[in-house]
């Protein structure tokens, strides 16, 4: 089954509240929150106080997704505003020592990597983490263009997931809408990250409903083959 969490990054955040008990009622499966510190991307975003505001509002696991620099000092600070989830940039942290600390807070470890990180980066590490991200777009902004490049690297690491038969979500992230959703589950991803796509829309529950009906349908195609 595919997972969906919604991005609120380009939601306006004048009516969160709104905006994040609508995809709750459309029924998906976590709320994904992208922490920016200006550093390790060309962008500030929120902070724990307003992670911690919205673990009041929902119930939906926190999918914390940080791109900051020296993320191990700020582990603990998102485990206590709420996160469910908490997922790293491989290219910004100690790895090892993130995920020993994510653990240590009792999370799922999420570790991402950008579009030109190959996956060997994480394959040692396949076995203490919960989640990979893969960045399918330049971290930093919503509503950008799918990098298609990213494609085989999720076909890659699926196949090597299989094969050693771990238990380990393939997370994208960036550009992902129902023809984009589609190619990533194709070639094995089963956690979809979508802002643009989904808070874009006219009609967020329909294009949700959309993006599960389309996935559910290409992920049958690929067990009967
Ligand atoms: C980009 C963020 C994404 C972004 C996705 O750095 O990690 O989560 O909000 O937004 P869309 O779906 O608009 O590309
Ligand atoms: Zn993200």
């Amino acid at each position: 089954m595919i997972k969906i969490a919604p991005s609120i990054l380009n939601c306006d955040f004048t009516n969160l509240k709104e905006s994040i008990w609508l995809v709750e009622k459309a029924g998906v499966d976590m709320l994904h929150l992208d922490i920016m510190d200006g550093h390790f991307v060309p962008n500030i975003s929120f902070g724990p106080q307003i992670v911690k505001s919205i673990k009041k509002i929902t119930k939906l696991p926190l999918d914390v997704h940080l791109m900051i620099e020296n993320a191990q000092e700020f582990i603990s600070i998102f485990a206590r505003a709420g996160a469910r989830i908490i997922t790293v940039s491989a290219e910004a942290i100690n790895l090892r020592e993130g995920i020993e600390a994510i653990k240590k807070e009792g999370l799922e470890v999420g570790v991402a990597l950008k579009p030109q990180t190959p996956v060997e980066s994480l394959l040692n590490y396949l076995n203490q983490i919960d989640m990979a991200l893969l960045m399918t777009v330049e971290p930093g902004f919503g509503g950008q263009k799918f990098i298609s490049s990213v494609l085989p690297k999720i076909a890659h690491l699926r196949d090597y997931i299989s094969k050693n038969r771990l238990d380990v979500d393939i997370q994208v992230d960036g550009g992902i809408d129902l023809n984009t959703a589609r190619l990533t589950v194709d070639n094995g991803a089963n956690i979809l990250v979508s802002g643009e796509y989904i808070f874009g829309s006219p009609d967020p529950r329909k294009a949700i409903a959309d993006l599960r009906r389309v996935c559910n349908l290409s992920q049958k195609k690929s067990a009967s083959k």
